[in-house]
């Protein structure tokens, strides 16, 4: 049984982690998962086949769960995913919306993080320059700041470009997604969950922002890095 503090990355399994978390105490949860990643998951598959997909949507539905349990009634959920291609063909991450776990919360907006770029020399389709966020809610009392001061802060459609200078992790995110989240739906005395925290993306902007975030990770170097990262904003 771990204690749980704001304010703090814990090195460990974000199913686990959650467990130890109360009831309808998270304000607003960003967060990529892995993007079927086993090694990094310690799933028990080891090629992406129908086992593989089985093990990770499984797994995605226990996370659904625990996010659902730890989410407040006017909580936000903001969850970063992308599509893959795979023998050159595309798969899309829709079967989540599939996910029994994930059909619980309302579907408030499919949003389409663009950036610039092009990731495919094969010039055989268009480019994959998008990722998707899911934003998810328990009800519809939310609060979406829409004087916020920012450019069509309810657009879904969002241009951000991945112009990260010493990067931390393979696929960390631009602070500038959680800027923009944080920016609309934040409020005073908030806590900010990211599950995947990776390099700390989410926790750092959130104490940028005067935020109390909790993080979850389950690579002991990726924990201290984000750890560092956050220790030299003080
Ligand atoms: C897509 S990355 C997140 C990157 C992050 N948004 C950033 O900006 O650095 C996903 C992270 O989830 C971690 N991870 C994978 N399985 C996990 C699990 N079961 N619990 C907690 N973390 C996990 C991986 O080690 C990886 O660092």
């Amino acid at each position: 049984m771990v204690k749980m503090e704001l304010n703090k990355i814990y090195n460990m399994d974000c199913i686990e982690g959650m467990k130890e978390l109360p009831d309808e105490s998270m304000d607003i949860v960003i967060t990529s998962p892995p993007y079927e990643d086993i090694s990094g998951a310690g799933y028990s598959a080891v090629n992406k086949d129908i086992l593989f997909f089985k093990l990770y949507s499984e797994f995605m539905d226990k996370m659904f769960i625990e996010l659902y349990r730890i989410l407040k009634k006017d909580g936000q959920i903001f969850f970063n995913i992308k599509s893959k291609t795979h023998n050159s063909e595309l798969r899309t991450p829709h079967w989540i919306e599939f996910v029994a776990a994930f059909k619980q919360f309302k579907l408030k907006s499919y949003i389409i993080w663009k950036y610039a770029g092009s990731f495919d020399s094969s010039k055989k389709r268009f480019h994959l320059d998008y990722e998707i966020i899911y934003h998810l809610s328990k009800s519809d009392d939310i609060y979406l700041n829409e004087g916020c001061g920012i450019k069509d802060p309810l657009s879904s459609v969002w241009y951000v470009p991945h112009n990260i200078q010493d990067r931390l992790h393979p696929t960390q995110m631009p602070e500038g997604v959680v800027e923009r989240i944080l920016t609309v739906c934040g409020q005073p005395n908030i806590t900010v969950l990211d599950i995947f925290a990776g390099s700390g993306t989410t926790c750092a902007v959130a104490k940028k922002f005067n935020y109390n975030y909790i993080g979850f990770e389950i690579n002991p170097e990726y924990c201290k890095i984000a750890e560092n990262r956050i220790g030299r904003m003080l």
